[in-house]
């Protein structure tokens, strides 16, 4: 487990990654490096990762506000000032320390100054890790619909260092630990037997690796989402429209990313099971793993109907029609499936059930 090679760039491992970056940052003659964390990762995972950087170079640290609710043009105006304030050039290189909110935004601010910088990802939650950085999108919220501003663009590394997680809390392991289960769901079923009887989170790294793995093969097949890569998507369709009415929503507590999209899998398997033959067991299978490890919310008859007017954002519909990834077994996808409306409306009486 040293590094696996994706289509411009490589992600390394713990031990590795440090000796990679720091053989790029001294052969890059980077102007500046700007390093981009939020408080939280400001306080637990700068200095162990500042420790691990030789040489001299020149930094400047920019922190933003943690959290969802600051993945936004806003967050990214304020950035891009504070770059050019500081006299950021094309020579500069932005290190993206945090999470998925971090290595999204941070990679879409890169991409954008100045017609795009070098950037690099540190992953910093689960999260982020197996998912989140590698891959190549970036982007931002608009107002509460995810996602909807962005671009494809590849980082110049992805360093994951599994210590990182010593800091990062229960709540936030098993919000990740969703898009590995999901990796499980749609690529390898014996992975998925393998995740969903983990009940710790301890020595995560062989796991780490095996999810990086699936993802960047399907990202590698289909860089820019025209067929395979949409079946990462899968829990997303449902599980989005979720995360974004929570997110707008002052009555309901927010929701992680993959406590929605946890939801989302559960209600895409019910549809699997109407529309793709997933076997019943399967979903039941499906249903009871993760009710078993994220919080089951109570939908009202009102939240339903709000969620779906927001599938219309998504960003797998077009000429007006909504198309899901279904599974047809744990392990095995079928893409571009259109469903209706009262189905939809079935999966979460399911869901509650
Ligand atoms: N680009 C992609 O392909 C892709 C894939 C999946 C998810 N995402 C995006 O990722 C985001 C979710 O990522 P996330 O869950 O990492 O969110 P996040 O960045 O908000 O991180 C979660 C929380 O953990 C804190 N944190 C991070 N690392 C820490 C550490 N080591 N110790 C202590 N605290 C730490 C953060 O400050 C934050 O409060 C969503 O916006 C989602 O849309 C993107
Ligand atoms: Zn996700």
């Amino acid at each position: 487990m040293d590094s696996i090679i994706s289509s411009s760039y490589a992600v390394h491992f713990n031990e590795y990654g440090f000796v990679a970056l720091n053989k790029h940052l001294a052969e890059a003659n980077y102007s500046k490096i700007f390093i981009l964390v939020d408080e939280n990762t400001h306080n637990d995972c700068l200095a162990p990762f500042m420790a691990e950087i030789n040489g001299n170079h020149l930094y400047e640290i920019i922190e933003i506000e943690s959290g969802e609710i600051n993945k936004n043009i806003a967050t990214c105006t304020q950035i891009w000032e504070i770059l050019s304030e500081l006299d950021a050039d094309r020579k500069s290189v932005m290190i993206n320390v945090g999470g998925g909110v971090i290595t999204d935004l941070g990679g879409f601010v890169a991409s954008t100054f100045k017609r795009g910088i070098d950037f690099i990802n540190v992953p910093t939650s689960l999260l982020a890790m197996v998912d989140a950085s590698v891959g190549g999108k970036t982007g931002v919220d608009l107002g509460s619909l995810k996602n909807q501003i962005g671009v494809i663009n590849q980082p110049i590394m992805v360093l994951v260092a599994s210590d990182f997680l010593q800091t990062l809390n229960d709540r936030q392991l098993q919000s990740g630990f969703a898009e590995m289960l999901k990796h499980g769901l749609i690529n390898d079923a014996a992975y998925w037997e393998e995740l969903k009887v983990l009940n710790s989170f301890q020595d995560l790294d062989a796991l780490i690796y095996h999810s990086v793995v699936i993802k960047n093969d399907v990202v590698l097949k289909d860089p820019t989402e025209q067929n395979i890569r949409k079946i990462l998507n899968y829990g997303h369709t449902l599980g989005h429209a979720v995360e974004s009415y929570f997110l707008e929503s002052e009555a309901h507590e927010l929701l992680l990313h993959g406590e929605a999209i946890a939801i989302g899998m559960i209600l895409e398997a019910y549809l699997s099971y109407k529309l793709t033959n997933l076997p019943k067991s399967d979903l039941e299978d499906i249903k009871t793993t993760f009710l078993s490890k994220y919080p089951k919310v109570a939908f009202t008859n009102k939240d339903i109907e709000e969620i779906l007017k927001l599938l219309k954002f998504d960003k797998k519909n077009s000429h007006g029609n909504i198309f899901f990834v279904l599974l047809k077994n744990i392990g095995e996808t079928v893409i571009d499936v259109k469903v209706n409306e009262e189905l939809l409306k079935e999966s979460f009486a399911y869901y509650k059930d």
